[in-house]
């Protein structure tokens, strides 16, 4: 699809087919994910991706909660095929950023919780919006969403080292026929003349 329709297009999904993605598909969406900038190329991120409703069950319960999934607003985001959770690594970055080519990069040896910009979130968000951005393209729908408890909670209920950063979550699927954009999106866009700042501030 065309760059400029492909940005227009993509919106959150809302309510997804249950039917199974094509395992190709999926790959394929998942490797553009990965295809991002990243900072000293550290790419610590990971992707947790769950399919089969087991897994996905397994994995809703770690981020929501058993009383979210049995509220009436799960039952359209449980219906989505795939879930895919974005796990951030500080520890990638702040090792990668101790190597020689880095010394002079001011981040040298500094412990993850004194980075001024947390790069590890960053690029977890470009890899994110990737996998929007090929989902769209590949003609599947998809949300990010929030978790629904607490990182540390979901980080231990995962099984995944507590210094990792988990995000948020991505579900996957193809739009069901009654998908209506959600509260926020319909709210007006702010005007490109009031987002840019032409020159000076
Ligand atoms: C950081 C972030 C958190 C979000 N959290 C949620 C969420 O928890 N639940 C939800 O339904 N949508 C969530 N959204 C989706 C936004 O509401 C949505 O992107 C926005 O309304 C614009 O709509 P669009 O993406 O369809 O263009 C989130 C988006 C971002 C970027």
């Amino acid at each position: 699809m065309e760059f400029d329709a492909l940005l227009r297009q993509r919106r959150m999904t809302r309510r997804f087919d249950p039917a199974p993605l094509p395992a190709e598909l999926l790959e394929r969406v998942l490797d553009q994910a990965r295809r991002v900038p990243s900072a000293g190329f550290s790419q610590g991120v990971d992707l947790l991706v769950a399919t089969g409703a087991p897994a996905r069950r397994r994995l809703w319960g770690a981020i929501a909660g058993e009383g979210w999934l049995a509220s009436p607003g799960a039952a359209a985001l449980l219906a989505a095929p795939v879930l895919v959770l974005p796990v951030a690594d500080p520890g990638a970055y702040v090792r990668r950023y101790g190597e020689p080519d880095k010394a002079g990069s001011g981040l040298a040896n500094v412990p993850a919780a004194a980075w001024p910009t947390p790069y590890w979130l960053v690029d977890a968000a470009f890899s994110v919006f990737a996998l929007l951005l090929a989902a769209e393209d590949a003609g599947v729908g998809a949300l990010f969403f929030r978790l629904h408890r607490s990182e540390q909670e979901s980080l231990a209920a995962l099984g995944i080292p507590e210094e990792r950063r988990l995000l948020g979550a991505v579900a996957l699927g193809r739009r069901a026929g009654d998908d209506v954009p959600g509260m926020s999106a319909r709210r007006p866009r702010r005007d490109l003349a009031d987002v840019v700042h032409r020159e000076h501030w």
